[in-house]
């Protein structure tokens, strides 16, 4: 392997270290602790796994958690009046409603239902907008961390062409606004994009987001380039379960210059910059100096 491993854990690690740091700060000097309120409605099994996860990393880095566990069958006034309460709740900066929602329930609304400022997933209209503009805002916690890691890799990405794979509102799209913050020349590929591997091989950095296992090869990838790979795909190989990213990660370390594995790269970052966001969101209602680092 020619790369240049992207640790993602020991990154995370790190953040929730810088995390846990403020919060400290936070409590001694100003008597506030932030808090995290989690929403699930239903019992999809793996979103119980990420909002158990979530809860206890929160606790860990020394916040308030507060899961709200609901029936599948919650009403959506119901939802919302939940929504309402935790939006006026002093103790709570930020709120995420676990995604997907149970199909009786308008996702949009209930998203844009929350206190823009409160919105730590960045999912709400006015994050978009914001972050669209260049403007404050609460930034969707996966291209957070790819951003971060590609930031401590590269130092300034000035100037470099970048191609994000994926066009969804959850990373696709805001990784491609951060990407063009921070001065790239951005390409969105998506499933209709002519000559992908083309516009691929033209690019110094990669970011894969389509939740394809190992849809893009080596032979796709500049000598010396980096590669993101967002992807958490379930498979079966040689009789075993394991989990693979969108990138074929043995050939890509060939050519890359760097890449981040699956697992163990994007995937723990994730969580790490919501409770980033969290101290942020907790640092703005209360007019104090946001910590370095942990925002775009
Ligand atoms: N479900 C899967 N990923 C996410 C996420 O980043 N935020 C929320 N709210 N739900 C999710």
């Amino acid at each position: 392997m020619a790369a240049t491993l992207i640790d993602g854990k020991a990154f995370a690690a790190k953040v929730r270290g810088q995390v846990a740091e403020h919060v400290a700060r936070l409590k001694e000097q100003n008597g506030i602790t932030p808090g995290l309120a989690v929403v699930l409605v239903g019992e999809d099994p793996a979103s119980q796994v990420y909002v158990r996860s979530k809860g206890k990393q929160t606790v860990e880095v020394g916040m308030n958690s507060y899961e709200h566990k609901l029936e599948a069958d919650t009403s959506e006034a119901d939802l919302l009046a939940l929504i309402d309460q935790l939006n006026n709740d002093p103790s709570v900066h930020g709120i995420l409603v676990q995604l997907p929602l149970p199909k009786h329930l308008d996702e949009d609304l209930v998203i844009n239902s929350i206190a823009p400022e409160k919105d730590v997933d960045g999912f709400h209209i006015s994050n978009v907008g914001l972050l669209g503009t260049g403007q404050k805002s609460m930034v969707p916690c996966t291209p957070l961390g790819c951003l971060m890691m590609l930031r401590d890799h590269h130092g300034s990405l000035s100037g470099m062409d970048a191609v994000v794979i994926g066009r969804s509102n959850i990373v696709g799209k805001p990784m491609a606004q951060l990407l063009l913050g921070d001065s790239c020349t951005v390409t969105i590929a998506h499933s209709r994009t002519k000559d992908l591997p083309d516009v691929v091989r033209r690019a110094d950095i990669v970011v894969a987001a389509v939740g394809r296992p190992e849809m893009v090869p080596g032979d796709w990838i500049k000598d010396g380039a980096t590669v993101i790979d967002v992807g958490i795909n379930r498979i079966e190989r040689d009789g075993k379960n394991v989990l693979v990213g969108d990138v074929d990660f043995a050939s890509a370390a060939e050519r890359a210059g760097a890449i981040t594995p699956v697992p163990g790269g994007v995937g723990p970052m994730t969580i790490a910059c919501l409770l980033a966001n969290t101290v942020t969101a907790c640092c703005r209602a209360n007019n104090l100096a946001e910590p370095e680092g942990l925002t775009a």
